[in-house]
C-alpha cells in the first residue's frame, strides 16, 4: 500500500514510526512532516491545511490510504474531498469532525443521549453568559465553542477570573470566531484519563488507556499546554472501568453519531474525569491525541496499517488488537517560553546517543533539518518515549534518555506520570 499522513507533530511521527513497520506499507508519504519523520517516510511540503494540494498529491500519487492526524484539516472537511475524488482515508467527516469542533454541539449529544458529562449553558449574548457564571459561583469553566488548538478552555477559581474569560473570548476575540460562542460548566473533580477507540460507524475497538499531562509546570501547575507527557497504560482505568466507559460513553455516542446521520469514523478520543460519580466527558477530539500517540504506538504489538483500513471499511469487528505488557512513558521536550512566546531556530545535539538507548524512541514535532544539524522549530519540539516493564521503569529510561539530549534553550517537566508511580497501582492493569 502507499500510505500518506498528514501532519507534522509528535503524533504524526508516532504514527509514521507504526505505519512504516507494517508490511503492508510499499511506501510512506508525510505532508508536511519534520526532520524525525523523514526517517520514516518522504516528507512533501504541502500544509495539513491545504487541501486543494493535499487531494492533488494524493490522486497523483495513487495513495492508497490518507490517515489525517490533526483535528482542523478533519473539521474543514479533507476526509470528505478526499473520498469524493475516489482516495480511502481514515477519519472522520466534517459532519462528524464537528463532535470535536463545537463544544456546544458535543454537549447537547451528550445530554440528548444520558452521555454522562458536566452540566452546562450554551452563550452567544455575553450578558446572559455573565449571568449565568454570577448565579453558578466558582469554581466554574469557560469554553471557547470552536477549535481553539487546545488553549480555548479557562478553569476559574474566581467568578472574576470566569468573567474576565468570557470577556476576552466574546468581546477581545481572543479565539477568532471560534469563541464568539462559549460554554460554561461546571467544574468537575478526579483524575484526567484520555480514553481513545478506533470507530468504523458502527462498531469500536478501544486502545490502551493513557494518561497526560496539560499543565506546563510539574505538579500540574501553570497554564495549559497541548500536553507535556503522557504514559500507558493509566493504571487507573482498570478492567472495571474501561467497561463502564465503553458502555456509558463510547458506545453511546458511537450509537448517537450514526443516529443523528453522522456516522462516525476514525479515533473518537475521550478526554474523562473519573469522579466520585463515575467517568464524565470533558471533551471528545476526533482524533489521535498528541503526545499520547506516541506510547500508544510504542506498546501496540499488531500492525497499525489494518486497523486503520478496517476502521475506514466499516468492518473493525473482525479485528483485534494485542498490546505489550510493558508500559510506555513519553517525555515531551519544549522551548523554553512554551506555551507563550518562545525562541525558535535553536540547535538540538545528543540525540542519536538518546535514541541508541533500548526501547527508546525520539519522536520530533517541531523540528527541521539546516545543514545536517536539528533545529528547533516549535513549541513542542520532542517527544522522548520509553517502554519499561513498569511505568516506574519506562519513565526512569525516558528521562535517562532526556538527560543524553544537550538542547539548552529546551525544558521539559521532570514528574510525568508521578500519579501512575506514587499510587503504586498495578502499572499493566489492563491494555
Ligand atoms: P478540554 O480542551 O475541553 O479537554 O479542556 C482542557 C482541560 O481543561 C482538560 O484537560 C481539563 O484539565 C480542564 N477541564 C475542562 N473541562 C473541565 C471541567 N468541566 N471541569 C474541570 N476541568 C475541566
Ligand atoms: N493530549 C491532548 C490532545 O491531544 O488533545
Amino acid at each position: 500500500m502507499k500510505v500518506l499522513v498528514v501532519g507534522s507533530g509528535g503524533r504524526e511521527h508516532a504514527l509514521c514510526w507504526a505505519i512504516a513497520a507494517s508490511p503492508l506499507c510499499a511506501a510512506l508519504y508525510c505532508a508536511p512532516g519534520n526532520a524525525g519523520i523523514a526517517r520514516e517516510a518522504r516528507c512533501v511540503a504541502i500544509g495539513a491545511q491545504d487541501l486543494d494540494g493535499l487531494v492533488r498529491f494524493a490522486k497523483d500519487e495513487a495513495i492508497d490510504l490518507v490517515v489525517v492526524g490533526p483535528e482542523a484539516p478533519l473539521v474543514a472537511g479533507l476526509v470528505d474531498r478526499l473520498e469524493e475524488a475516489g482516495v480511502k482515508a481514515f477519519g472522520p467527516t466534517a459532519k462528524a469532525a464537528i463532535l470535536e469542533g463545537s463544544k456546544g454541539f458535543m454537549k447537547d449529544l451528550c445530554r440528548a443521549h444520558g452521555i454522562p458529562s458536566a452540566a452546562y449553558g450554551r452563550f452567544r449574548e455575553i450578558g446572559q453568559a455573565k449571568a449565568f457564571i454570577r448565579e453558578r459561583g466558582a469554581p466554574i469553566v469557560v469554553k471557547a465553542d470552536g477549535l481553539a488548538a487546545g488553549k480555548g478552555v479557562t478553569v476559574a477559581g474566581t467568578v472574576e477570573e470566569a468573567l474576565t474569560a468570557v470577556e476576552d473570548a466574546m468581546i477581545g476575540g481572543r479565539f477568532g470566531a471560534a469563541g464568539e460562542e462559549v460554554v460554561i460548566e461546571e467544574c468537575l473533580k478526579g483524575e484526567e484519563v484520555s480514553f481513545l477507540a478506533l470507530v468504523d460507524g458502527g462498531h469500536f475497538l478501544s486502545l490502551a488507556a493513557c494518561q497526560d499531562h496539560k499543565a506546563v509546570g510539574d505538579g500540574d501547575t501553570g497554564p495549559n499546554t497541548g500536553g507535556m507527557g503522557a504514559y500507558s497504560p493509566a493504571p487507573v482505568v482498570t478492567p472495571e472501568l474501561a467497561r463502564e466507559i465503553e458502555e456509558r460513553i463510547i458506545a453511546p455516542t458511537v450509537g448517537a453519531m450514526a443516529a443523528q446521520g453522522r456516522p462516525f469514523k476514525g479515533v473518537l478520543y475521550a478526554g474523562l474525569m473519573i469522579t466520585a460519580d463515575g467517568p464524565k466527558v470533558l471533551e471528545f477530539n476526533v482524533r489521535f491525541g498528541d503526545p499520547e500517540s506516541q506510547p500508544l504506538v510504542m506498546r501496540l504489538r499488531s500492525d497499525l496499517l489494518p486497523a486503520l483500513v478496517a476502521a475506514r471499511d466499516g468492518v473493525l469487528d473482525n479485528l483485534d488488537l494485542r498490546w505489550h505488557e510493558a508500559a510506555a512513558v513519553c517525555v515531551v521536550m519544549a522551548s523554553k517560553g512554551y506555551p507563550g512566546e518562545y525562541r525558535k531556530g535553536t540547535e538540538i545535539r545528543g540525540l542519536d546517543g538518546a535514541a541508541a538507548l533500548d526501547d527508546v524512541v525520539v519522536f520530533h514535532a517541531g523540528t527541521t533539518v539546516e545543514d545536517g544539524r536539528i533545529i528547533a522549530t516549535g513549541g513542542r519540539v520532542l517527544g522522548v518515549t520509553a517502554r519499561g516493564a513498569s511505568v516506574k521503569e519506562a519513565r526512569e529510561r525516558a528521562y535517562q534518555a532526556v538527560d543524553l539530549i544537550d538542547w539548552p534553550e529546551g525544558f521539559c517537566r521532570r514528574d510525568i506520570a508521578w500519579r501512575a508511580v506514587e499510587s503504586g497501582r498495578s502499572p499493566t492493569a489492563s491494555p
